[in-house]
């Protein structure tokens, strides 16, 4: 059984190599919880402006959480003025994180607008002096990494030297979601890029491969086509951090213990709502859990029908009384172990 052994990045040693993608709007607290409690190695805050943060914004602020439990997390940052960038770095240490994470992915139009995330790929100077700016703001112990795309577009898949320019500029650790740009989230992550990454970074440079990782094989072709230390899992990881327990498996050399009992759905659910009422602001508390009581069915016999009337339901107690009716029901039917 395919067994690697847990990533290094700087001091810090992430024993599972799965990385929890950041997702803005999606890896929230309680959300990164759920998946550690299942086993990811390391999770990530979603992007968060550098501006925002230097700036004193408090709903920014608020999205900058530490991990439960004193586990390790990185924050993610995006901008593209150093002083900024050194600012939101030094906040992230000052609530614990074990890295730094900078963002030159991102191809949304607002944020490429300003000439950050993935447009700084066509800008690999400014990309390696921010770099600079942030390892110089932070303690020798906190790795800066960075987290981007194959490239600006099909002609300009600059992935493996853009890298290298980074690293050279002390960059630990290097993720890339082997999109472009311009592809958005359309057609598919090349895993060849990634391996070329791979074949070009130092090998004391980890390097972490993403994108379309949803299921154990997936996970295993992304290791072997790419030589990747660690895969990182976004979309394939909603409503389903159960994959994390799987994969911690896998990647310990023990067989795959398979896909959740609906007993087990709907434990993850309770304990997800159960965070969520704990952890967030008191006005967001229906819509999450709302998306949670979405996500725990989806797939199951009646799912649509039960959104709906989810979402139709205006109180948060209500809605968690429609989700146990709705597991009581199907594991009646299914002796709790069958997921229709
Ligand atoms: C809703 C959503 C929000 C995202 N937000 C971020 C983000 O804040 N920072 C980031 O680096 N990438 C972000 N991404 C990209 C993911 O981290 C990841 O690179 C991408 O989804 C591909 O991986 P996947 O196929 O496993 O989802 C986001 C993706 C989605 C779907």
């Amino acid at each position: 059984m395919f067994s690697p052994p847990p990533m290094r990045v700087g001091p810090l040693t992430i024993e599972t190599p799965v990385i929890l993608a950041p997702m803005a709007a999606v890896t929230d607290l309680p959300f990164r919880t759920v998946c550690e409690e299942h086993g990811v190695g390391f999770t990530i805050t979603e992007f968060l402006s550098a501006h925002a943060l230097s700036a004193g914004d408090p709903k920014t602020h608020a999205k900058m959480t530490a991990s439960l439990g004193g586990r390790a997390f990185g924050v993610q940052i995006f901008g593209r003025e150093a002083a900024a960038m050194q600012e939101a770095a030094r906040l992230a240490v000052s609530i614990g994180a074990s890295l730094v994470d900078i963002n030159m992915g991102c191809p949304a139009k607002r944020v490429v607008a300003g000439e950050c995330g993935s447009a700084l790929m066509r800008e690999p100077e400014v990309a390696q002096a921010l770099v600079r700016a942030v390892v110089e703001a932070v303690p020798a112990n906190v790795p800066v990494t960075v987290k981007h795309r194959a490239g600006w577009d099909q002609a300009h898949r600059n992935a493996p030297e853009f890298a290298c320019a980074l690293v050279e500029a002390g960059a630990q650790m290097i993720t890339v979601h082997g999109r472009t740009r311009t592809q958005g989230f359309s057609g598919k992550s090349d895993l060849e890029i990634i391996r070329l990454v791979r074949e070009a970074l130092p090998a004391h440079i980890p390097l972490v491969g993403n994108g379309d990782v949803v299921d154990v094989e997936g996970y295993v072709r992304m290791r072997e086509a790419t030589g990747c230390d660690a895969v990182m899992i976004g979309r394939g990881a909603m409503g389903n951090p159960w994959l994390f327990a799987r994969l911690r498996e896998v990647a310990a050399g023990r067989p795959d213990p398979g896909p959740p009992s609906l007993l087990e759905r709907r434990a993850i659910f309770r304990r997800h709502v159960g965070l969520i009422r704990e952890l967030r602001d008191n006005k967001r508390i229906l819509h999450e859990v709302r998306k949670a009581c979405a996500w725990y069915a989806k797939g199951l016999h009646g799912c649509n029908a039960l959104r709906i009337a989810v979402w139709e339901t205006p109180d948060i107690d209500g809605a968690c009384a429609l989700v146990e009716a709705y597991f009581a029901d199907l594991i009646a039917h299914h002796d709790g172990r069958v997921a229709a």
